[in-house]
């Protein structure tokens, strides 16, 4: 009898050790989380701001909407077994650059760069990596500027540096990837390749769309500043 009781405490014990490891982790992960969801907002602010000063001065807003997003922890444990990577909080930190995502959506290209280049030109902020797939458009013909940036969290004892990835398109380059995200992500799509060729031909026809609208755009601010 005594035997069994022992037996109890010990597993018991054990348990309540195991717990309180998996607590503290579930912990660290929850604070880790709330770093990026600040950087993100910080960087969302930046853009709001940039949005507003830039309306104010030209009468016309730089971009239509964000939208944020913070990945999912299956979605972490996925890319990290995908990098080979043991799933610590500091391999997290250290190998993914995209748990903080922003998107971007303006009406026309040149707002992109515009945008991009007043966000890299405060000084708080560091690019880490940029990747022009609207100069140079990945093969399916997905178009979109990416960055990822490197922006300060002040806490109150200490600054801490963390990664956003912001992406930035047009609403019809935005249009074109949700479709095309469909594809990608449905199996057993009949007639796919057929597809995959229809999209890249609706993505040139895209770019050349965004192009022309800009130039009406530009013609008709042209117009304005003569009338005005
Ligand atoms: P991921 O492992 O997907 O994060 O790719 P990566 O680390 O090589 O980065 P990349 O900058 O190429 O892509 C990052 C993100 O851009 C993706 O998670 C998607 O949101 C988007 N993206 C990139 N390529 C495509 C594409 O071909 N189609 C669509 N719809 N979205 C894309
Ligand atoms: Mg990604």
């Amino acid at each position: 009898m005594e035997k069994v009781l022992k037996k109890e405490t010990n597993f018991r014990n054990v348990l309540m050790e195991d717990t309180e490891i998996l607590e503290e982790k579930v912990r660290g992960f929850r604070e880790l989380m709330t770093l990026y969801e600040c950087a993100m907002l910080e960087i969302n602010t930046k853009l709001d701001v940039l949005n507003k000063e830039l309306t104010v001065k030209h009468g016309r807003n730089p971009f239509e909407y964000i939208t944020c997003r913070l990945k999912s922890p299956q979605s972490i444990a996925q890319k990290m077994e995908r990098y080979g990577v043991e799933l610590t909080l500091d391999n997290i930190e250290k190998h993914l650059n995209d748990i903080a995502g922003i998107r971007v959506i303006c009406s026309f290209p040149d707002d992109i760069y515009r945008l991009a280049e007043y966000l890299e030109r405060q000084d708080d902020i560091k690019i880490i990596q940029t990747k022009d797939y609207i100069k140079n458009p990945k093969d399916n013909g997905y178009r979109s500027l990416h960055l990822i940036v490197e922006v300060p969290i002040f806490l109150s004892d200490h600054k801490k540096l963390m990664r956003v990835e912001v992406q930035f398109r047009t609403i019809a380059m935005d249009f074109w990837a949700s479709l095309e995200h469909k594809l990608k992500y449905k199996k057993e799509i009949a007639d796919a390749e057929r597809i995959s060729e229809e999209l890249f031909y609706c993505a040139e026809l895209i770019s050349q769309l965004d192009g022309r609208m800009q130039q009406i755009r530009t013609k008709i601010e042209a117009k304005g500043q003569e009338v005005g």
